[in-house]
């Protein structure tokens, strides 16, 4: 089992290139099997949760393989509609493949997925939606079988949450079926227009994508095409974390200043200043203590988001006060508390309240994530701290960012993975 050890308290400098996001790649991949012919995927970051979903594709019958930054997927008539349990369990994402596999092949069984245990994760809205578009769906024994032998019907479907996963799973259902789908209280996620923009590539008729309401015209076939993946936003929000805590000034490269509409001012609150020019986002932390940013709220986009919440609350760590976050979107998304207050942290939760009063430094210590972003917070505080932190719980943390260990030690951080 690979750790990291980082000596903290080395200052960031340089440039660094943001990988493309991994709530992009996960959807278009499962949305490949709808096509027919290749798709070349570029900036699609090398992660396991993306080499899961690369394992499911190759199960399903299509070739699917990496070429440098790229991923090429062929799907010609996929020969399964089964995912087994293990292959499911690999990665939360897998659950899309329900929509792309029923539309497709007019099946789909598939086992309940896996993915970070940040909360119950319940898939009502998925399977409820599904039964809107006219499928048949069980559940029996830890699977669900979905049946649509007439094909899947356009519906209106009103989700009572802007959930990310069964927005994505309803676009990907319903872009072969018979007629108009329309979404209402759609999730507005930039990796939800990203998807639309493949599958639009793709010979798809998805409007408004990104918006709240968005209609789906049905079409006969899709063909495959190139795409490039955006820019991870939360990878971004990551490393300006790191910079914060770091008392540091880093430039990122390749992002969309839009997606991180919420997050920047969060961080200005902080003392940090920005300086954007195209497409580079340059990251200057104060000079002094960073302020604390009082209540940040995770909401769906276009609010801060609940990936971004980790990286952020190890920052708060060492601002000069108190701040209070609120855990709007998953039940258990404060697990890196208890492993930040081992480094010195002084940080009290209840329910979907933290509450965190900044201490002057943080120190080394043996840590442990055990979720994706947790795993990101724990390593930023690890290059703020005095001393030496040791990291387990690294196959988290590689879930979702690509070779992070060699982009921070290419800004200048000391950190080793043994
Ligand atoms: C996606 C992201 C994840 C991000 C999350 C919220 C991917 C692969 N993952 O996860 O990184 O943290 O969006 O931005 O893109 N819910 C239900 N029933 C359902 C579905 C969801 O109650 O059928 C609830 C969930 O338990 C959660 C909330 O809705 O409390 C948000 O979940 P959702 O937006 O679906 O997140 P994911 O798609 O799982």
């Amino acid at each position: 089992m690979s750790k990291l050890i980082i000596n903290g308290q080395r200052a960031l400098s340089g440039a660094a290139e943001i990988q493309g996001a991994k709530n992009s790649a996960l959807p278009i991949l499962a949305a490949t099997v709808l096509t027919k012919g290749e798709s070349v995927l570029f900036r699609c970051p090398d992660l396991s949760d993306v080499e899961a979903s690369l394992g499911i594709l190759r199960y399903l019958g299509c070739t699917a393989q990496r070429s440098g930054d790229a991923v090429v997927v062929k799907s010609e008539g996929l020969c399964r509609h089964d995912i087994p349990d293990g292959l499911m369990r690999k990665t939360r994402g897998s659950l899309v493949f329900l929509g792309a596999v029923l539309a497709s092949t007019g099946r789909a069984r598939l086992c309940f997925p896996g993915g970070c245990e940040i909360g119950l994760r319940p898939i009502d809205l998925h399977l409820k939606a599904l039964r809107q578009l006219g499928a048949v769906v069980k559940e029996r024994h830890g699977c669900i079988d979905c049946r649509a032998v007439h094909g899947l019907k356009g519906a209106q479907i009103a989700l009572p949450f802007p959930s990310v996963g069964a927005t994505e799973d309803i676009i990907l259902a319903a872009c072969t079926a018979c007629g108009t789908t329309t979404i209402t209280n759609a999730a507005r996620e930039p990796e939800i227009r990203d998807l639309a923009d493949y599958l639009n590539r793709c010979g798809a008729k998805i409007y408004g994508a990104g918006e709240g309401e968005i209609v789906i015209d049905g079409v006969k076939s899709l063909s495959g095409c190139n795409h490039a993946l955006i820019p991870d936003r939360i990878v971004a929000a990551t490393l300006i974390s790191c910079a914060a805590m770091t008392g540091s000034e880093i430039t990122l490269k390749g992002v969309i200043h839009s997606h991180l509409g919420a997050v920047l001012p969060v961080f200005e609150d902080a003392g940090c200043a920005f300086k954007a020019v195209e497409n580079e986002l340059t990251v200057k932390a104060p000079v002094k203590r960073l302020r604390p940013m009082k209540i940040v709220r995770t909401m769906p986009y276009p609010g801060f988001p609940t990936d971004a919440q980790a990286p952020l609350l190890a920052a708060s760590t060492i601002a000069d006060g108190t701040t209070v976050f609120i855990e709007n979107i998953f039940e258990n998304r404060f697990r890196h508390a208890s492993e930040l207050t081992r480094m010195g942290a002084d940080i009290k939760t209840e329910g979907k309240f933290a509450v965190v009063e900044g201490v002057p430094r943080l120190y080394g210590a043996a840590v442990e994530a055990v979720d994706l972003r947790g795993a990101a917070a724990l390593l930023a505080a690890g290059l703020s701290a005095e001393g030496r932190t040791e990291l387990s719980g690294v196959k988290y943390l590689e879930r979702g960012y690509e070779r992070f260990e060699q982009v921070l030690s290419s800004l200048g951080a000391d950190v080793k993975k043994i």
